[in-house]
């Protein structure tokens, strides 16, 4: 389960997201995001939700280094964001691995590409399939194996290159619930372990309340007029072990529940 409740370390914030806006298509486009800021401490946990269309993909594509920002600034680890960098490992939902390489060699990608000696790569990719659970199939290929099953190795393959920050767009979203759940606890135990800061988009609500420590939920987009935005930051003050039928956890669970529907409910009756 992750570490929460605990004091607020007092180092630099991981991510510093300042007055941040998407604008796609060119001056005249339209303006997806707009007025995003957020600061996100080293090690936290922090997922993000919202309807569709509000603008969380936008947001961690920015993140990622993948899509640049109209305007505002993003700084991780006091360096601003460029381009995409292996210290910001990023998992999708579809596991994008390379199909011509087996598990382990999809896991070892990026230490090598870093260069690291013969003995690193191996100790790294040795570490991340055990971490996963995939011991006996480091040497199958995607193809043979399960959905679930590949979603680790995108994991693994991420945690191999050991980011400071880890960005995830809904990376269990195509799995079935059992299995959803089981990677759940995993990420949290590697989170817990590694001291990882993780940014999470999700669907779920449950899902949000059970791994974070905050959940931001967005707001606006295209359909409703107006751009993306956060609508209202939620502490998630419960410990390690949560059981998502305790009130506490209810509780936190409908506020969330309230604010993305109530949007909707708005657009509906409009
Ligand atoms: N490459 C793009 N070009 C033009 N518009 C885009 C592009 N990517 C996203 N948008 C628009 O920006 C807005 C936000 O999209 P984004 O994908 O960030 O939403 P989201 O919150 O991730 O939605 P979902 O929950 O459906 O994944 C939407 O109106 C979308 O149509
Ligand atoms: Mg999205």
């Amino acid at each position: 389960m992750p570490r929460i409740g605990r004091p607020r370390p007092a180092i630099p914030a991981a991510i510093r997201i300042n007055d941040l806006s998407k604008r796609y298509g060119g001056p005249d486009g339209v303006l997806a995001m707009d007025g995003v800021t957020l600061d996100i401490p080293a090690g936290d946990f922090v997922c993000v939700v919202g309807a569709s269309g509000c603008g969380k993909s936008t947001l961690l594509r920015i993140l990622a280094g993948f899509e640049d920002a109209t305007s505002g600034t993003l700084t991780v680890a006091e360096e601003p964001v460029t381009g995409p960098s292996p210290e910001r490992g990023v998992v999708f939902q579809d596991y994008g691995l390379f199909p011509w390489l087996t598990v382990a060699e999809n896991v070892a990608y990026g230490p090598r590409q870093s260069r690291l000696q013969r003995d690193e790569v191996k100790r790294r990719t040795t570490q991340n399939i055990a971490a996963v659970g995939l011991e006996r199939f480091a040497n199958r290929y995607p193809s043979e194996l399960s959905g679930g099953m590949q979603q680790r190795v995108a994991i693994a393959r991420v945690l191999a290159n050991q980011p400071s920050v880890l960005l995830m767009d809904e990376p269990f979203g195509a799995l079935d619930a059992l299995t959803r759940s089981t990677l759940q606890t995993e990420l949290a135990r590697i989170h817990r372990d590694t001291g990882t800061t993780v940014v999470f988009v999700t669907h779920s609500i449950e899902e949000a309340v059970y791994l974070s420590n905050r959940v931001v939920v967005m707001q606006g987009g295209a359909s409703h007029g107006i751009p993306g935005h956060i609508a209202e930051v939620v502490d998630v003050p419960l410990g390690e072990n949560r059981s998502v039928t305790s009130p506490e956890f209810n509780e936190i669970k409908r506020h969330i529940s309230s604010l993305v529907h109530a949007e909707l409910t708005t657009t509906a009756t409009e």
